[in-house]
């Protein structure tokens, strides 16, 4: 199986610097070798990057490098689209998470080609459901779901060709939800796990339903997987911490669901701000996360001999 590493090294989604070293901090972390060493056959494209852009304003005054959010998002979405159709799961190095919303585009694009429906897995503490009228921060790492699905205002981004579906979302690690983003979860009817749900089920049962569907529907499956999803404690190099995030092992225990359903066409690594790190263990966390959902486990479960 096969693989596209595409790095991302944007950071006009957020108001704190450092997100720009999160594919470099990756690969230092070894990334590449250790998904290589799990048998996948990886090919990195390095980083992309924009030119210069002039600004453009909104009439919401909270936004925010607007014009460069909006260039890295028709970039990636064809960059992402590409990389879809050239690899059996591309990875997308963030990179702040405005950046989903060109990768979601691009795979969304992918699966229309193919005529099969397109399902995101959302791991994150928030639900980044907002749109450009309704963001209060400005920063447009809160957007990218809304933009993907197509919902509320987006006149400034690029014209979105495939919008997803919002029945096929599944969102878990939720924590911190603004007003206009929960009316757009009830609005839509979105599946949303947040933690207390994951406390009182565990991860595995909302998992394995939505895995169900996914391959009932012949589905594709992209992931989004933001670094606070995880609780800080674990996990500190990222801007936006909230406390009472996913567990290493609960963590863990997802990828490897999603490695043993095989089902997982795309991943986003987002978030990672290396300026926040702690020599460098949120960078290696997130490699071996990585590393369970392309195959890596502790106990082959053929090699078992305590049975
Ligand atoms: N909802 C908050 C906002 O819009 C936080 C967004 C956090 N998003 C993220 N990708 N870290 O500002
Ligand atoms: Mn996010
Ligand atoms: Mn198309
Ligand atoms: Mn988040």
């Amino acid at each position: 199986r096969s693989s596209i590493i595409l790095g991302a090294p944007i950071q006009s989604g957020t108001h704190q610097p450092g997100c720009v070293m999160g594919p470099a901090s990756l690969r230092t972390a070894g990334l590449i070798a250790s998904l290589t060493a799990l048998g996948w056959r990886i090919e990195d494209q390095g980083d992309l990057s924009i030119g210069p852009q002039a600004a453009v304003a909104h009439a919401n005054p909270a936004v925010h490098h607007l014009a460069e959010t909006r260039a890295w998002i028709a970039l990636l979405a064809a960059r992402a689209e590409a990389a879809a159709a050239q690899s059996d799961l591309p990875v997308f190095l963030g990179g702040d998470h405005s950046m989903s919303a060109g990768t979601m585009a691009g795979v969304a694009a992918h699966a229309a080609r193919l005529g099969r429906p397109l399902f995101v897995l959302w791991l994150d503490a928030h639900p980044d459901l907002h749109s450009l009228d309704t963001t209060e921060s400005g920063n447009l790492h809160g957007t990218p779901v809304a933009y993907a699905c197509g919902l509320g205002d987006f006149a400034a981004y690029p014209p979105l060709a495939h919008a997803i579906d919002p029945s096929r979302l599944c969102m878990m690690g939720i924590r911190s939800v603004d007003p206009a983003e929960h009316r757009r979860i009830l609005e839509h009817g979105i599946e949303v796990h947040d933690m207390r749900a994951i406390d009182e089920t565990g991860v595995v049962a909302p998992l394995r339903a939505f895995i169900d569907r996914v391959k009932a529907a012949n589905g594709l499956l992209h992931v989004s997987f933001d670094v606070d999803f995880l609780d800080p404690g674990i996990a500190p190099a990222v801007g936006t911490t909230v406390p009472g995030g996913a567990t290493f092992r609960e963590a863990h225990l997802i990828m490897e669901y999603l490695c043993d359903a095989g089902v997982v066409t795309s991943l986003d690594l987002v978030e990672l701000n290396p300026f926040l790190d702690e020599r460098g263990r949120t960078a290696s966390l997130i490699c071996d996360l990585a590393a369970s959902l392309f195959g890596r486990r502790v106990l082959d479960r053929q090699t078992r001999s305590f049975a």
